[in-house]
């Protein structure tokens, strides 16, 4: 009864912002003016902050402290996962700003995603038990399955055969689902979601969700800025949020394009603010990872820019992605998708 009115409320809700929603790549309906407080609604009436602090690759001993430093800069959303390795500490950080008033629980969005080697239906409880208990919450905000391709279970989280090739397992990714779908009935998940989920996976959850994702987390930034990706989400209600939007630390990147060094002229920025303006007002969630007090604070300083300035980044042509599992997994996820420009 209560699940049946559950998913009444959700598909009417998913129903009112259907009816109102734009499709212009520049706005969204749903999103609040460019500015450091940006928020999105979600698709199930969750808003979740435009800009959150990421930490893949935030070492430990870092990690913490850039936590700390973003809630001080006045983030209120943190991207996680279980395969960072670093969540124990993120617990203690939260933890320390919880006791300290520096935040309230209610006020903070934490995202987790569920790693490839617990996409077994019988595994997924044991994932979200662990990292409810390294975060110290008991809740998570949203909770991603990472990749949708699943890795055979146990302690190796990158298990590979004998020539090196990762060792898959054959659970499909609705079978999954269904698991995160009954954490939000357990109250352990607010809002669940996929990444790294192209046009074609996204749909086949879409078509058999009982409750819709409402995000799904890729690479986007000027060199990958996915635009058939883009359109299919924002008719679903779908909120896309933007990975590696910096470029990843890459010597090759958005940031040193002329494109982009000139609008942050103009604007008296630096690039790192004018790549995550653009992506917010193209309607996508950002989540930069830094760990210097400095930059964490800066790329949260985010501002509208104009329809020209929107013009020349869709305009700049060079196409890169940086987290291509082909090269580290030997596993073709994207089939050269790259090219959806
Ligand atoms: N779902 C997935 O599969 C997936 C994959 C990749 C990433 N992610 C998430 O997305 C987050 C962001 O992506 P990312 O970490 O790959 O890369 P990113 O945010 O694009 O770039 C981070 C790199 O840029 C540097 N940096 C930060 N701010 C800068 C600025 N204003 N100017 C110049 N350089 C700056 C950082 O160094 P310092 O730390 O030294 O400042 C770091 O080397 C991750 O941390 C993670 O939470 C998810």
């Amino acid at each position: 009864m209560l699940r049946t009115t559950q998913r009444r409320i959700t598909l009417l809700r998913s129903h009112l912002y259907t009816n109102h929603r734009s499709y212009s790549t520049t706005q969204h309906s749903k999103m609040t003016a460019v500015t450091p407080t940006a928020t999105f609604t979600l698709n199930n009436g969750h808003t979740i902050p435009a800009v959150g602090l990421g930490t893949w690759q935030s070492k430990p001993g870092e990690v913490g402290e850039a936590v700390l430093a973003a809630i001080d800069a006045g983030y209120t959303h943190i991207d996680g996962a279980y395969v960072y390795g670093n969540e124990k500490e993120i617990g203690e950080a939260l933890k320390k700003a919880f006791t300290s008033g520096k935040i309230k629980r209610e006020n903070l969005f934490y995202t987790s995603k569920l790693w490839n080697t617990f996409h077994q239906p019988s595994k997924v409880s044991e994932a979200i038990t662990k990292t409810l208990s390294d975060l110290q919450l008991d809740y998570l905000d949203l909770y991603l399955i990472h990749w949708p391709v699943s890795f055979q279970p146990g302690s190796d989280l990158f298990p590979k055969d004998k020539d090196g090739k990762v060792i898959t397992d054959p659970t499909d990714i609705v079978d999954t689902w269904k698991e995160l779908e009954k954490l939000v009935d357990a109250g352990k998940v607010r809002s669940i979601g996929v990444s790294n989920a192209d046009v074609a996976t996204l749909k086949k959850v879409i078509d058999n969700a009982r409750i819709k994702p409402v995000i799904n987390q890729v690479e986007l930034h000027p060199y990958l800025p996915q635009p058939a990706l883009l359109e299919y989400a924002k008719k679903e209600n779908v909120l896309l949020t933007a990975y590696s939007p910096l470029g990843s630390g890459k010597d090759h990147s958005p940031l040193k394009e002329q494109v982009i060094v000139d609008i942050a002229k103009k604007h008296g920025k630096d690039p790192g603010q004018i790549l995550l303006s653009w992506a917010v007002q193209r309607g996508t969630v950002v989540i930069p990872k830094s760990v210097k007090a400095e930059r964490i604070a800066s790329n949260r300083k985010i501002e509208k820019l104009s329809e020209e300035e929107i013009a020349q980044i869709n305009g700049i042509k060079e196409r890169v992605r940086i987290v291509d599992p082909k090269e580290f997994w030997g596993l073709d996820l994207f089939k050269g998708d790259t090219a959806d420009k």
